[in-house]
């Protein structure tokens, strides 16, 4: 379902928009989720006030009892039920009640990755601290039979842990790598008749041995990106969550997955899941996530795959770290040679050696349908547009990404495909084929048409350095933050092009019913990819320093991320603060903490009501008597991003922060600028002098510039340095015009 991260994101948005639409909407029950607030004291009563809510506006008894789908009780106090429109609005009347959102469908959105990013094998490791982190995972379950989820070496599961192991036929076991494993599939209609934590379709692998997968040597895929798979923190521990099912991941499951995740104890939660959302406050990931944070977890989150799109990033809440994906030094190009000598290559994850040396090639508008409607363009290589036999036994040059199952079908043996956009992505097909440039599909046009026996041949894939890396994958979301227009988003960026990891044996290679290639490592990509590298770099860091906030832990990553080479048009829209770079995030000198009621006061700015913020908070909070300090000033961030709206007016901002010194005791930084000469940005005090360590200093930048006009961004930079450390934060102006 998920192995072309980008495409399945537009099927299913299709699909699930269909399954919410159909049906006359004033008999049809749907999923709800009714927030109530925080962890209620107790679990049995909570139950019974939920089915008592319930059954004061559901008028059948037997209907009440039914329509409950979940109670969460642990770490916030809601519940899930199908409910009718005019429920729904009494509900909403209740005063017990603090909001109803219906409950929506979400996606899923190596070896080489964690060298790349500066962690060798030998890297310094607490392996004590390390063994007892507990990531949460989020995602399709977990195929427990691969070798990345061995847990040879690994002791007992840490005392703190009180999560379970919900064993089925299909998933007899965990083990001390994978601790605990849950399912939820009640946000279905029909649910799956043999639900368990078995991951069927690969991803959830995937996700968790990036994370925390042992170090297995020879991993590849039929010989591809061959090397040592391994996780960020090999002794970590893992804990499953599944909520996504071959239909998508239901928000009241995932809220049911967070629920539990909080209480069973993990260290880390990670979610490689995204959708649409207009609040933080109708996304069960961002309530989920909040309560998290204020237990001490930080949640980490794929920013989604709707690049290089504008204002595509989700999962934007500020206590998430949304991470969006990179390319990596190592590219897989699949040679193509053609029967006139001429050598190119294409794009893709081709793991079939040919056998012969050259096979016959055709054009789609060559091996056009005769019958074809003038309208259709046999280019696509569609259902029913080209003629049996003219594609029989050749390989077929087409014109669009969808076209493999119908040229195999039909019985071609390959092929060629000219995509505009998008070649940094490589795909695994189920026929030798692959993607190439538009200019190279004229030259192959160019041959067909110059013989009357024209032939190619497609060859295995290769892997070849790229110099020129990192860079931001085309598909990544970009920012804005549609959300909050004050905080920059995405926050980081990690390799998610073509990672080699753990995956389901009841997957093949491609998700197709039509490939038989099965094995426990497959090759991917995706923002879903991206993210549980930042979820194990995480856990590294808090291997170093198990007492840290999240919100310390997410700035150490965002302060000491590198550059990328290939700056893309859209900037820090697409990559945040840079690239991760665990090693040196575990001394990162100074930290932008926020705490809890730091992020309440941004949530009062954000003219949340005293309503509203009962979701987040026990203590009643009245966002008038909270001290105004201005839009994009109301949180201790370790970016700074300005939206300017007016073409006209002249470009003035001041934005206070404090950092914590969790360097060297004493200590003196300097602030050093980089900004275009057309902006002026002023740092005071532009020097900080620390004495002991956990000490705070506040400081303010001011950053003055005349109207332009001429602009749609200004990149801008503040580093802290005392000469050991680099504590830098990324400043971007975006003209929002
Ligand atoms: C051409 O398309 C028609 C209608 O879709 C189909 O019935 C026919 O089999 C196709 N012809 C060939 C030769 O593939
Ligand atoms: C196609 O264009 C790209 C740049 O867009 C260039 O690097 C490449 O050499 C061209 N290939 C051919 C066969 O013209
Ligand atoms: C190949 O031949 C077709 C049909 O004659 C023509 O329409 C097309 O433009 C030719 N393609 C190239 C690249 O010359
Ligand atoms: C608080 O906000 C909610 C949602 O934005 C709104 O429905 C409600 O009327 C507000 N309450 C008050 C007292 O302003
Ligand atoms: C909130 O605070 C303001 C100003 O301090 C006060 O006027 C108002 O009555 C308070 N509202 C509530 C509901 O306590
Ligand atoms: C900006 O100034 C120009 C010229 O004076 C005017 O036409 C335009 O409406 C102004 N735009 C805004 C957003 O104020
Ligand atoms: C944009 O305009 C400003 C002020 O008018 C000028 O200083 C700057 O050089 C211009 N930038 C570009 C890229 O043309
Ligand atoms: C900043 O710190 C780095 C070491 O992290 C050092 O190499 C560099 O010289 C410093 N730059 C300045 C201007 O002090």
């Amino acid at each position: 379902m998920v192995r072309i991260c980008i495409i399945t994101l537009f099927l299913l948005a299709t699909q699930l928009h269909w399954s919410f639409t159909h049906g006359s909407s004033d008999t049809v029950r749907k999923a709800y989720i009714v927030y109530l607030g925080e962890a209620p004291q107790s679990k049995a009563s909570a139950t019974e006030l939920h089915q008592n809510l319930l059954s004061s506006v559901v008028r059948d008894d037997h209907i009440a009892q039914q329509s409950r789908i979940y109670s969460y009780t642990k770490s916030f106090n809601a519940f899930a039920a199908n409910l009718l429109p005019q429920e729904v609005q009494r509900l909403q009347e209740n005063e017990n009640v603090v909001s109803v959102f219906p409950s929506k469908m979400r996606i899923l959105h190596t070896t080489r990755s964690w060298y790349f990013l500066g962690m060798p094998q030998s890297v310094k490791r607490n392996h004590q601290i390390e063994s007892n982190i507990i990531v949460g995972i989020l995602d399709t379950g977990i195929y427990i039979d691969a070798p990345s989820f061995d847990d040879k070496g690994l002791g007992p599961p840490p005392s703190k842990w009180k999560g379970t192991c919900q064993v089925k036929r299909n998933f007899p076991r965990c083990n001390n790598k994978v601790i605990g494993a849950r399912f939820y599939n009640h946000g279905f209609k029909i649910p799956n008749p043999r639900p368990s934590p078995l991951d069927e379709e690969g991803h959830g692998s995937h996700t968790s041995s990036t994370i925390a997968g042992a170090s297995i040597a020879g991993a590849s895929l039929y010989g591809l990106a061959k090397g040592t798979a391994r996780g960020g923190v090999p002794s970590a521990r893992i804990a499953v969550y599944k909520v996504c099912w071959e239909g998508g991941c239901s928000d009241v499951d995932i809220l049911a997955g967070l629920d539990d995740a909080i209480s069973d104890g993990v260290d880390l939660i990670s979610i490689s899941i995204g959708g649409s959302s207009s609040s933080y406050f109708d996304n069960p990931i961002a309530v989920g996530a909040f309560h998290a944070m204020k237990k001490g977890i930080l949640t980490t989150c794929s920013a989604g795959n709707e690049g290089p799109r504008f204002y595509s990033v989700g999962n934007t809440a500020p206590w998430i770290m949304t991470v969006g994906a990179t390319g990596m030094d190592r590219q897989f190009r699949t040679p193509i040679e053609l029967g006139n000598g001429i050598k190119t290559s294409g794009s893709s994850i081709n793991t079939f050696a040919p056998n012969k040396r050259m096979y016959p090639l055709t054009t789609a508008a060559k091996a056009a349908n005769g019958s074809l409607p003038r309208n259709q363009n046999p280019w696509l290589c569609a259902e029913g547009s080209l003629d049996v036999n003219k594609v029989k036994g050749k390989i077929v040059l087409c014109k669009s990404d969808l076209t493999q199952d119908y040229v195999k079908d039909i019985g071609g043996l390959g092929a060629i495909i000219s995509r505009p956009q998008q070649l940094d992505l490589s795909f695994a097909f189920v026929i030798p084929a692959a993607f190439i440039d538009t200019n190279v599909s004229i030259e192959i046009e160019k041959y067909v048409n110059s013989t009357t026996t024209p032939r190619a041949v497609i060859y295995k894939s290769i892997t070849v350095r790229n110099a020129a890396t990192p860079f931001v994958a085309s598909f990544s979301s970009r920012g804005p933050n549609t959300i909050s227009s004050t905080i920059l988003k995405p926050d980081i960026v990690a390799p998610g092009i073509n990672i080699l990891a753990a995956y389901s044996k009841l997957a093949s290679v491609t998700g197709d019913l039509e490939d038989n290639r099965f094995g426990v490592y497959n090759i991917i990509s995706g923002t879903s990819m991206a993210c549980p590298h930042v979820a194990g770099a995480a856990a590294y860091v808090k291997s170093f320093h198990p007492n840290w906030s999240p919100s310390a832990i997410k700035s150490a990553l965002m302060t000491t991320a590198s550059e990328l080479k290939i700056k893309n048009f859209e900037s820090e829209l697409a990559y945040g603060a840079g690239q991760i770079d665990p090693v040196r995030a575990v001394d990162p000198g100074l930290i932008y903490d926020v705490s809890t009621s730091g992020y309440i006061r941004f949530l009062c700015n954000e003219g949340y009501n005293m309503t509203a913020l009962r979701l987040f908070t026990e203590v009643p909070t009245n966002c008038s008597s909270v001290p105004d300090i201005g839009g994009h000033d109301a949180l201790n961030y370790p970016s700074m991003y300005l939206e300017v709206n007016n073409i006209n007016s002249s470009v003035s901002a001041i934005f206070h922060r404090t950092v914590t010194n969790v360097g060297s005791p004493k200590s003196i930084y300097k602030a050093i600028v980089k900004a275009p000469a057309v902006l002026s940005v002023t740092v005071v005090p532009n020097q900080l002098a620390f004495s002991h360590l956990n000490e705070k200093k506040s400081f303010t930048v001011v950053i003055k510039g005349p109207p332009l006009n001429n602009v749609t961004s200004l990149s801008a930079s503040l580093e802290w340095n005392d000469t050991k450390h680099k504590v830098k934060s990324p400043i971007l102006l975006f003209w929002a015009l």
